[in-house]
């Protein structure tokens, strides 16, 4: 046991692949599991794995208040929080201010707005631990993926600063940053900018040490670790999960 057994997590982004396989890995190892999500749970995901479910957008901050309110009243005060809710435009210099605004309200916004309403609750309970997801594109250029991996920056400017700011409320901030996963995410932004999936599978797996893309499952394990008592004496870290994809 290390810690998650009867923990609440609020997972966002939970019908999400890279979400909804972390709150599985959670709610395997002993979580109360809330899924939040923009989209409707309509294929009843959260059931399948005994969660509840909130829809929300999450860069609505009345909203979000309300969602964390009944998530409180519900099921009780959250100690852990993974965000991984993301907006996906990838843009260049051409972006837009509608796409900024988008993307920034989202990825920016919205991982905020969650730690403002649950941070309370987890004072409450006398600590806790926020996973923030970034990327490896939140430590690289990549061309016409300004928009995106600007806000991947972000996430780890504000990880490091709540994880000063928390720390004497025993609230643990890190930052966990995938490589390619192979998950819908891959399979729409290759669909939206045209590419073909398998070569772009080939050429993605090409750029990791390990030569191959990520497993949903080996992320949710790396956040799993950062909620448990194991990662005690970590805060304000950058966690790669990317198969070496920065070490080369
Ligand atoms: N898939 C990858 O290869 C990869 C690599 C590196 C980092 N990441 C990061 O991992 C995270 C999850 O990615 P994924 O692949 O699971 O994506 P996904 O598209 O499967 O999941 C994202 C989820 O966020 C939800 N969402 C979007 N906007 C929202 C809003 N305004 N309010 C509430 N929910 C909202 C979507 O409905 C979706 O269910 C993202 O932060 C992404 O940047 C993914």
């Amino acid at each position: 046991m290390r810690g998650l057994l009867g923990k609440i997590a609020v997972v966002t982004g939970g019908l999400g692949d890279l979400g909804y396989a972390t709150a599985q890995r959670l709610n395997e190892e002993g979580c109360k599991v809330v899924l939040v999500d923009v989209q409707a749970d309509n294929e009843g995901k959260a059931k399948g794995i005994n969660a509840g479910f909130v829809q929300v957008d999450i860069s609505n901050e009345a909203d979000v208040k309300k969602a964390c309110d009944s998530i409180a009243a519900n099921t009780g005060n959250a100690h852990i929080l993974v965000n991984t809710a993301a907006c996906f435009i990838f843009k260049g210099v051409d972006a837009t201010g509608a796409d900024w605004a988008q993307i920034n309200a989202v990825n920016i916004g919205g991982t905020s707005l969650m730690a403002k309403y649950i941070v309370p609750q987890m004072r409450k309970n006398g600590g806790g631990s926020i996973i923030n997801f970034s990327s490896v594109s939140g430590f690289i250029g990549q061309s016409n993926f300004a928009t995106y991996n600007a806000t991947k920056f972000a996430i780890r400017g504000l990880t490091k600063c709540w994880a000063q700011d928390l720390a004497p409320d025993g609230i643990r901030v890190n930052t966990l940053c995938p490589g390619y996963i192979y998950t819908k995410a891959f399979i729409n932004s290759c669909e939206k900018l045209g590419l073909d999936i398998e070569e772009e599978n080939r050429r993605a797996s090409a750029m990791h040490l390990l030569n191959r893309q990520g497993r949903v499952e080996e992320v949710a394990a790396a956040a799993a670790f950062l909620a448990s008592d194991d990662a005690s004496f970590i805060t304000g870290s950058d966690l790669l999960v990317d198969g070496g994809y920065l070490a080369k």
